[in-house]
């Protein structure tokens, strides 16, 4: 008996230390992490080149997801760094610039399930990316379409055809 009320006890100090202690936050105080730009483009990369995968695979609910998840990307950085030290041009207007229409084509591919629109607007897209990098003063890096599949654990071939 005293045993499990010991145990009861530990693991109810366990449990508050879980879900107060360790943060130093009030407990209803939300921990909030805004991604920094780097980050952001880091998963925009694996993004483009994942898209590119699924679209030469013809998995087009994946290219489809993709392409969302990009423009989520985009939507975070708008939101989270409206402004960067090294850039004149607000950030926003820069994606709308470089971004949107040839985001918006690639969609109406990817609708059309068009393997050669595909490529196309792909090809636009990353002409877009680069684009930005060269207004934003980071014209030294540069995205092409990927020359390999770094993906070895997914498949990005049709199961939707
Ligand atoms: C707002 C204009 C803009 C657009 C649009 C844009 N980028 Fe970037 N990108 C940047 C900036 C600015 C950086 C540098 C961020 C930093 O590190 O602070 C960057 C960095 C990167 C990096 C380097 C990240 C790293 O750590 O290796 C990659 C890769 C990248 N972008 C890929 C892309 C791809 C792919 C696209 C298109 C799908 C794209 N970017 C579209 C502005 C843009």
């Amino acid at each position: 008996m005293k045993l499990t009320l010991l145990a009861a006890f530990s693991l109810a100090l366990v449990i508050s230390a879980l879900t107060t202690g360790c943060t130093g936050h009030h407990p209803n105080e939300m921990v909030h992490y805004e991604p920094g730009l780097g980050e952001i483009m880091s998963l925009t990369s694996m993004r483009h080149a994942k898209l590119w995968f699924a679209g030469q695979g013809q998995n087009w609910a994946l290219a489809e997801y993709e392409l969302e998840e990009l423009q989520e990307g985009f939507e975070d950085i708008a939101k989270f760094h409206p402004t960067h030290k090294a850039i004149k041009q607000p950030i926003p207007q820069l994606i709308a610039k470089t971004m949107d229409y040839p985001l918006a084509e690639l969609n109406k591919a990817i609708k059309a399930k068009n393997v050669a629109l595909f490529t196309q607007h792909f090809d636009a897209v990353t002409a877009g990316c680069n684009a930005c990098h060269q207004l934003s003063e980071f014209g030294f890096n540069i995205v092409t379409r990927p020359a390999f599949n770094p993906f070895a654990n997914q498949d990005f071939t049709s199961v939707t055809k």
